[in-house]
């Protein structure tokens, strides 16, 4: 009897583990809700995204769930909460229930405050920046708690080194991560690929140029500022005759007008125009750079408005020292300092905006290459958005759906960029298709592939010289 009851208990706690293991499995495969976690989600990034990933729920491979907006000030947060949800309540629910609430903690760096958040998630995006000086930790902690989904807009280089050495845990763990999947870095490594993808077969790449706009802060939180001032005292990383360099005091200086349409005809002229751009350390220039193989020349470069801005910046990056703009209580006493004019300029912008919001965004990639006949082609792609701060969440909440129904059916893990995840062209070509019809858009020009006949110059005017110029003082 003893046998019977111990073999009978035995059998039933086997049993029990089976079962909890089989359930484990299966909902490893597919998680029956869609909780997700946005660090800095109280931002306006963090909001954007939570907005949209609610306006796609029906794209998402479980029709419940939570999002989780973190971060530090409860206030904020609960602000937070009731702007996405009033947001949400203008689409169509399709069916699906999705709950927005708020969590407070004091440091997202500290991996023992993330790991109780991340236990049921099914995503993890990260937007607490800024993210210099500082490893990856909420990354590894998703790894260790076996987070299916992680993705963040993170983009100094070194941080993302870090993050892409995490690979092989990132695979044992089945956590798929993509970093630097924000506008820019991220779409525009998407549009990268897509403009080398559309040259004529065979070529050998060259250069490769990001240019980018963005009315005054584009609507994105007063921390970049902080963030923009900190990048003036980076080391410029670009690709020269196919190797990376670190360019000591390149950060911020003028480059030269570029032209934010392909046809000037096109509502980008209108709209965008030509723009002044200025060096800046967008680690794109290395990453793709680095995946396209090219064996040229590689730059990323930024301009704002009003012009005043430009101006201004330019005379500071002049005058005071890089060691200065490193120092981050420098950098932050700057921030605050010229936080009143910003918002100031900012109100200005969208008062004078035609669509009434004022923070404009464009993106010119170009992808320049050589046939085995020496001629030349340039692969010219331009993006227009009513809106950075939008398209940043937009894009953050598409790349974290794709990767989330990937995810459903196939639990291999890893850490890549946007250009290693979408070297395919077919899952590319998908991908961009979501991110160009997202409310906003002003414009998608497609790649417009250019011959260039007898040095004459196709693309941003003088840019090439200006560069050659700039390498040279260096
Ligand atoms: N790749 C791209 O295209 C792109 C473009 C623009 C911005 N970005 C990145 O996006 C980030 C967010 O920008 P944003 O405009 O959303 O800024 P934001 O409005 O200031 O929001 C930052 C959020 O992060 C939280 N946070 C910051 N540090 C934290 C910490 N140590 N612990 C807990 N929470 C913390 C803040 O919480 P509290 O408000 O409670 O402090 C807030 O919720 C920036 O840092 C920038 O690096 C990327």
């Amino acid at each position: 009897n003893f046998f019977r009851l111990h073999c009978h208990y035995h059998c039933k706690t086997v049993l029990l583990i089976l079962t909890v293991g089989a359930v484990t499995a299966l909902s490893a495969v597919s998680p029956s809700h869609n909780n997700v976690v946005i660090l800095g989600g109280s931002g306006r990034i963090g909001t954007a995204i939570a907005t949209h990933l609610i306006r796609r729920s029906s794209a998402l491979p479980s029709s419940t769930g939570k999002i989780i907006l973190v971060g530090r000030n409860p206030e904020q947060g609960q602000q937070s909460v009731q702007e996405v949800r009033d947001a949400a309540s203008e689409f169509s629910s399709d069916g699906n229930s999705f709950e927005v609430e708020f969590q407070s903690i004091s440091d997202v760096w500290d991996s023992k405050q993330l790991s109780p958040l991340f236990h049921d998630a099914a995503a993890v995006i990260h937007t607490a920046g800024p993210y210099h000086n500082r490893y990856p930790i909420p990354l590894r902690t998703a790894i260790e708690t076996n987070v299916p989904v992680y993705v963040d807009v993170s983009d100094p280089l070194p941080y993302l080194d870090s993050s892409l050495e995490l690979n092989e845990d990132a695979i044992s763990s089945g956590t798929k991560a993509l970093i630097a999947a924000g506008a820019f870095p991220g779409m525009s490594n998407l549009m990268a690929m897509e403009a080398a993808g559309s040259l004529p077969p065979g070529c050998q790449i060259l250069d490769s140029g990001f240019n980018y706009f963005t009315a005054g802060l584009g609507g994105s939180g007063d921390v970049n500022l902080y963030i923009t001032n900190l990048g003036f005292g980076d080391d410029m990383p670009q690709y020269e005759k196919g190797r990376l360099n670190y360019f000591k005091a390149l950060t911020g200086k003028l480059l030269g007008q570029v032209d934010f349409f392909t046809d000037a005809e096109s509502i980008m002229a209108k709209r965008v125009g030509s723009q002044q751009v200025f060096s800046w350390p967008f680690p794109e220039a290395a990453t793709v750079a680095r995946e396209l193989k090219i064996t040229g020349r590689s730059h990323a470069a930024m301009g704002t408005a009003p012009e005043v801005w430009n101006v201004m910046l330019g005379l500071l990056v002049d005058i005071v020292p890089r060691s200065w703009w490193r120092n981050e209580r420098f950098s932050q006493f700057m921030a605050d300092f010229s936080q009143p004019l910003v918002k100031a300029t900012d109100k200005w912008l969208q008062l004078s905006s035609p669509d009434g919001v004022g923070e404009t965004h464009a993106m010119r990639i170009d992808v320049t290459a050589e046939d085995s006949n020496k001629d030349i082609f340039v692969s010219t792609i331009v993006q227009g958005h009513e809106s950075f701060r939008q398209c940043v969440g937009q894009s953050a909440a598409e790349f974290c759906i794709d990767l989330l129904q990937e995810q459903s059916t196939d639990r291999s893990g890893g850490v890549s960029l946007v250009e290693q995840r979408y070297r395919d062209e077919g899952a590319r070509k998908q991908m961009i298709e979501k991110m160009t019809s997202t409310p906003g858009t002003i414009d998608y020009s497609g790649a417009v592939v250019t011959r260039k006949a007898n040095g004459a110059t196709v693309g941003p005017s003088k840019m090439e010289e200006v560069l050659v110029l700039r390498s040279m003082e260096m």
